[in-house]
């Protein structure tokens, strides 16, 4: 499964780059806020650190204008793609962009159905959203094993991309089912390093290690 960091913060998209974690970037108008950054400096910033796609999403909600912005976010580099909404004119412009050459990421996925809209369009990847469902008390993780059996059953291309991802389970449930990617905060990525006996055995070995008075270096 491809690791994407569901962030725009330079820094810890660089902690993660060193160790490997990092096969593409996913950005949404939250994050851009959150950064406090300017949306093509900081995409551009990103797009030079990492080789994978770099997700910039467009903001208008006619087709027309969405092809727009996703031809300008498409210049800032090589690797960008483009995150366009699953509206039905997010679908017309996933489907003209596509046809372009480009990456396309078709975000705020909540059924099967779209996902499978979304793969006709010609979606690079298709984000569905796990913890916003689960929040409301429906099953994010179901519709991850929906789509992976649609897609799975006529051959479709398109990545699922697991978003809204907000903890450990959510990774290892969707690596699980099958997705291709997860897109993830870092905290959550670095979280899964995490387990309380490794830290108790540390801890123990540690100890034991102090009486018998040697040293490595
Ligand atoms: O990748 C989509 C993600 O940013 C949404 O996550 O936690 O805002 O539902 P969340």
């Amino acid at each position: 499964m491809k690791f994407f960091v569901d962030t725009a913060d330079v820094a810890a998209i660089a902690e993660l780059n060193e160790l490997g974690m990092v096969d593409g970037v996913t950005t949404n108008p939250s994050i851009i806020l959150k950064s406090g950054r300017d949306i093509l400096e900081v995409t551009k910033e990103i797009c030079d650190m990492v080789d994978g796609p770099v997700s910039a999403e467009v903001v208008a909600l006619d087709a027309d204008s969405m092809i727009a912005e996703g031809r300008k976010l498409a210049e800032i580099a090589e690797n960008i793609c483009i995150k366009v909404p699953l509206t039905w004119d997010g679908l017309k412009a996933c489907k003209v962009l596509s046809s372009e050459g480009h990456k396309l990421n078709v975000t705020l996925c909540f059924s099967a159905n779209q996902a499978l809209l979304a793969a006709k369009a010609g979606a690079t990847f298709i984000s569905p959203f796990i913890g916003r469902l689960d929040d409301i008390n429906l099953d994010g993780m179901e519709l991850i094993a929906d789509i992976r059996a649609i897609y799975d059953n006529y051959g479709f291309t398109t990545e699922i991309l697991a978003a809204s991802i907000r903890n450990v389970n959510h990774m290892k449930d969707a690596a699980l089912i099958g997705a291709d990617v997860a897109t993830a905060p870092p905290s959550v990525i670095k979280a899964m390093a995490s387990h309380v006996l490794t830290d108790k055995g540390l801890e123990a070995f540690l100890k034991d290690w102090e009486k018998t008075g040697q040293k490595i270096l």
